[in-house]
């Protein structure tokens, strides 16, 4: 039964298309819109300080380890644990790993539907040359519109949420691997142009003393949980995500080399849109802690007063679509190659799965306009979804993935997997998965949930 599930999803075809998929998960909303207004909402350089280390010292370590199991296994996080944590002898209870994963891949790809959905309106806004000129105020107000109208918020959410469904659908090797290969590279020439032009901005150096500066006087406890919290997110870390493309990786391939090349790259997408969008925030006289509308007000003024910024425009946020589409993706694959094994077509088990998700992502729409005033501890439905996956599910799964890697699965059983041939760089890993990032994600955790 288990050997007909192994390895049923498909492998990926090229020796790129781990490091392309998996960057394709990583570099999403999480590095072009998420980063940068949470880091101006927490005030910027200790933030990214703080968040800087925690990708080094947990995502980095953890990313690895996920996609070690998930090729170890070659299929679903669900089915991956159980038998992991069977061979390993461990407590039964890691296998939360895949259930819990599953189940806030749920909560966030309800919610990253709908934002998503904004990439979408706005490619329509700057297409049709509403934006051109813009004000810094008027640019402000169409995003205030937008969020005013919970039923155009639905439809884009639905459009979305139906894009993902379908290339879901069309499983790994067609549906993912061919569009990524042209998406990828044109999101990377895009962003080098938007930050020639940022550099051309009178608050360039501002953005920048602002993002670099470390002023630790501004840092809270709330800012280091937020900060932890995100460097899982934007890994994709804690939930299978990695896991599950793990299991479609090519044997021979050097995992630890990958990975790092992934977490660098998402790493320098984020930090190039953050010194973008503070650069622009600077010139234009906008709050840096405005928010989630932060990338939504400010890039559009850019577009608005830049040579050729309607093409431009529009060209970036069908990028930002897809940078979002191909996360969201992986957001679905752990609960999809699940639901697979146990027998549903993967046509069947998208559409269930995408449905249950854009049901939940219907408070998230609300949220922002009906049930605005609707607050859970301080947090509407959104920034209460946000708050528990990124900030509790997802590093306490990062937590038991490296308790379990680093404490129960034996040397050799990883060694096998990881074909790693430097001896002291595995060591020096496993130090770090066994002691420091289970003990720092433990005390940001507690503290954090002292928060809730
Ligand atoms: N990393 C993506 C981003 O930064 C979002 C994402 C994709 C994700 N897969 C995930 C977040 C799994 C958490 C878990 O936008």
């Amino acid at each position: 039964m288990s050997e007909q599930k192994r390895g049923m999803h498909g492998i990926w075809t090229g020796r790129w298309t781990f490091i392309l998929a998996a960057t394709g998960s990583a570099v999403g909303l999480g590095n072009l819109w998420k980063f940068p207004y949470i880091t101006g909402e927490n005030g910027g350089g200790a933030f990214v300080l703080v968040y800087l280390a925690c990708i080094l010292l947990a995502g980095i370590p953890v990313m690895l380890a996920e996609a070690m199991m998930g090729r170890k296994k070659r299929m679903s996080p669900i089915n991956a644990m159980k038998e992991l944590t069977t061979e390993a002898g461990s407590p039964s209870f890691f296998r939360s790993i895949g259930w819990m994963g599953a189940l806030s891949g749920f909560f966030i790809l309800s919610f990253y539907s709908v934002i998503a959905g904004w990439a979408l309106v706005y490619v329509g806004k700057l297409a049709s040359g509403a934006m051109a000129g813009i004000t810094a105020d008027a640019s402000g107000a169409a995003f205030g519109a937008m969020l005013a109208d919970p039923a155009g918020l639905t439809i884009w959410h639905t459009v979305f949420m139906f894009l993902t469904g379908v290339v879901i659908a069309r499983g790994v090797n067609k549906g993912l691997e061919s569009a990524l290969n042209i998406l990828m590279p044109i999101l990377f020439v895009l962003m080098l142009i938007l930050f020639g032009y940022s550099l051309t901005t009178p608050g360039f150096m501002q953005g920048f003393h602002f993002l670099f500066d470390f002023d630790f006087s501004k840092l809270t406890t709330e800012s280091i949980v937020v900060a932890l919290g995100h460097s899982f997110f934007t890994l994709s870390l804690g939930m299978g995500a990695i896991m599950a493309y793990g299991a479609y990786m090519p044997a021979k391939q050097s995992l630890g080399k990958t990975i790092m090349w992934v977490g660098f790259l998402d790493t320098l997408v984020a930090l190039v849109a953050g010194m973008i969008i503070f650069a622009i925030v600077f010139s234009n006289g906008l709050e840096p802690s405005s928010g989630p509308g932060l990338m939504f007000v400010s890039l559009p003024i850019a577009f608005g007063t830049m040579p050729g910024g309607i093409f431009f425009g529009t060209v970036f946020f069908i990028l930002v679509s897809i940078a979002a589409l191909s996360s969201a993706i992986s957001i679905a694959e752990p609960a999809v190659a699940w639901a697979v094994e146990k027998g549903f077509t993967r046509v069947k088990a998208t559409m269930v799965i995408c449905s249950v998700a854009w049901l939940i992502g219907l408070g998230t729409v609300l949220s922002f306009n009906e049930w605005a005033e609707y607050k859970l501890f301080g947090k509407t439905f959104f920034d209460s979804l946000d708050f528990v996956t990124s900030n509790v599910m997802l590093p306490l799964g990062g937590l038991l993935i490296a308790i379990f890697v680093g404490w129960f699965m034996s040397s050799d059983m990883i060694k096998n997997e990881l074909k790693m041939k430097n001896d002291t760089l595995f060591a020096v890993w496993r130090f770090v998965l066994r002691f420091i990032s289970p003990v720092a994600i433990a005390l940001i955790f507690i503290n954090g949930l002292g928060l809730l």
